[in-house]
């Protein structure tokens, strides 16, 4: 099938430091299986994570980091289109005018939007609310047919579907409702309080860094909660250990420590020391291609100059029009 008869898939993710390993299982890993099935763009969400407190002096080498993650973890410049949300300022002009569009009662219900506010009650600036209507700028540029993401932004492609909507009622029928594509991923949860979804604010030994060295995986799952080994149902800590050794581990492996919690027989420090090498030989080849990777800032800046360019095709086409439609060109 020609590129042109492919269905179109887009997702972004923000630049806000190392990735980890839910991130990876949640979305990375699927992105890297779309890139063969459909014509993708992949880009890194710089103006989405402006919207947070953040440090101007390392923003960039974050964009690079992201980067370099992405093509490390196997997307490849080839197959999809890897490009930096900042470098088309046509997402920008169109989130402007859904805008114009949007009431803005619709943005102060978006729960991503409350949580946020609640936790940076100093900087609750206009960005952060009108967050949904810059992302769904830079979905329908590109008129994708799938956006994979995660369960937290499905209100936003709601919302997306509702600019939609509203944008054809009152000019005419243009874009198309997207669909969100949800593909089933393990829930990869805090090594530290196991009942909470793993993520980065908590803290780092909360979680595992795609970037992080054998003897650091080995030190944070040394402290993961886990249970006494006397349990009769097993705790969401060991429950958390066996998700992660059947994603980077053998069949074999989950089965004898399943087992082993069933029987009570568990050691709880040899499932720690076999996920722990199963985890740092897995991401082996990942850690020495990104090193290699960002010891040469220039390669990875001419891959995202390189996406820019076709995603700017697009955008330009697609803004082209809705400004003739809306009648400001
Ligand atoms: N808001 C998304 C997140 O934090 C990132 C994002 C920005 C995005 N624009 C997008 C995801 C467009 C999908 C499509 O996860």
């Amino acid at each position: 099938m020609s590129i042109k008869n492919k269905q179109i898939v887009l997702s972004g993710i923000q630049p806000t430091g190392e990735l980890h390993i839910g991130n990876y299982l949640g979305s990375l890993k699927n992105f890297i299986e779309l890139q063969d099935k459909y014509q993708c763009y992949f880009f890194i969400a710089t103006y989405h994570s402006i919207t947070e407190s953040y440090d101007p002096k390392v923003k960039h080498q974050q964009i690079l980091d992201l980067a370099a993650t992405f093509l490390a973890a196997g997307l490849d410049p080839k197959k999809c289109i890897i490009f930096n949300q900042a470098d088309i300022p046509e997402c920008t002009e169109l989130a402007w005018i859904f805008n114009t569009i949007t009431p803005i009662s619709e943005l102060y219900r978006m729960t991503q939007f409350k949580d946020k506010s609640s936790k940076q009650v100093k900087n609750i600036n206009a960005g952060l609310l009108d967050y949904p209507v810059l992302q769904a700028a830079d979905i329908l540029l590109y008129k994708p047919n799938f956006v994979p993401v995660g369960h937290d932004q499905l209100q936003h492609l709601e919302l997306s579907n509702e600019i939609v909507r509203w944008f054809n009622n009152k000019f005419g029928e243009y874009f198309q409702p997207i669909k969100p594509l949800l593909t089933k991923t393990p829930r990869v949860m805090s090594l530290l309080e196991p009942d909470k979804k793993m993520s980065k604010s908590a803290g780092p030994n909360h979680y595992i860094a795609l970037s992080d060295e054998p003897e650091v995986i080995k030190e944070k799952l040394k402290r993961a909660v886990t249970g006494t080994g006397t349990e009769e149902v097993m705790p969401a800590g060991a429950q958390n250990l066996i998700t992660l050794l059947s994603e980077f581990g053998t069949q074999k492996q989950v089965e004898y420590f399943q087992n082993a919690i069933q029987n009570k027989t568990i050691k709880y420090s040899e499932l720690k020391e076999t996920l722990s090498t199963a985890i740092s030989d897995k991401l082996a080849d990942f850690r020495a291609e990104r090193n290699k990777l960002l010891s040469n800032p220039k390669k990875i800046e001419l891959v995202l100059k390189a996406g820019a360019k076709k995603a700017e095709k697009i955008a330009k086409k697609t803004l082209k029009e809705v400004k003739e439609l809306i009648g400001v060109a």
